[in-house]
């Protein structure tokens, strides 16, 4: 049996990163969300953050508005972004930890910690018919808290694979991808749809698309860096193959 199809997300917080480092309105990651679809992506992921550091309220509204693919509203679980995510009424909603400090999304959720604050937000969402994701580390305990609180999906946090891959370091690199693996099938076995993101680049994102157990990559900002240099029709076209070539090494 051949793995079914993994979808991309383009993540365009980063077209927003860039806009506001001048203000006004150029670029503009509604443009760019457009032009990642037309080049072929599955969908668009965008982070809501406190801060609003990239992406705007505004943004959001219009991505939810004038993109033709699912949006993935990516959020803390306060009653802020709960708030705003009912009114957008994205595809799905992707929880994600936040500390105000960090450079970017730097751990997956503790879910299993967490419990009691991640439930009502779990539960509101769902009930409002968004599919509610948790992004959290390959761990046994996470994963098996993200099936209690009743999130349909997870996506596995490769940050930290990713980066002992691009510092060399193999051994840790090794330990890091076979706690993916094995995170991917044990909450396959539980009967949640398993996603992946953070820190991919071309040959990461190849290397994990040969896992037959994940549905979907979302991935932000090496497409949008890559861009500069290429351009984003080119890179999402490149990224498409990459994972299309990794998905043919996937026995299921
Ligand atoms: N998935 C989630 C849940 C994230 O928080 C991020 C970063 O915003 C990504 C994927 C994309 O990560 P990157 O920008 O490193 O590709």
């Amino acid at each position: 049996m051949s793995a079914p199809f993994l979808r991309l997300g383009v993540n365009v917080d980063h077209v927003a990163t860039i806009r506001n480092a001048r203000g006004g309105r150029h670029p503009d990651p509604v443009r760019a969300a457009k032009l990642a679809i037309a080049a072929g992506c599955d969908g668009i992921t965008a982070h809501l953050r406190e801060d609003r550091r990239h992406i705007r309220d505004d943004d959001m509204a219009r991505l939810k508005a004038e993109i033709s693919k699912p949006l993935n509203f990516e959020m803390a679980a306060t009653d802020e972004m709960v708030k705003i995510a009912l009114a957008t009424k994205p595809h799905a909603v992707c929880l994600v930890p936040e500390k105000r400090t960090e450079r970017t999304t730097e751990g997956g959720l503790d879910a299993a910690g967490q419990k009691a604050q991640l439930k009502p937000a779990v539960h509101a969402l769902k009930a409002a018919g968004i599919r509610v994701s948790l992004f959290i580390g390959a761990q046994q305990a996470q994963i098996e808290a993200a099936a209690e609180l009743g999130s349909p999906v997870i996506e596995i946090h490769t940050g930290a694979w990713c980066d002992a891959l691009t510092e060399g370091k193999a051994a840790e690199a090794k330990i890091e991808w076979e706690l993916i693996k094995s995170g991917a099938q044990f909450a396959k076995s539980l009967g949640l749809e398993v996603h992946a993101g953070h820190g991919l680049d071309f040959a990461s994102a190849e290397t994990i698309a040969s896992l037959p157990q994940i549905a979907e990559l979302n991935i932000g900002h090496f497409l949008i860096g890559e861009a500069v240099f290429e351009g984003l029709d080119q890179t999402v076209k490149l990224m498409r193959a990459a994972m299309d070539r990794g998905r043919k090494k996937a026995t299921s």
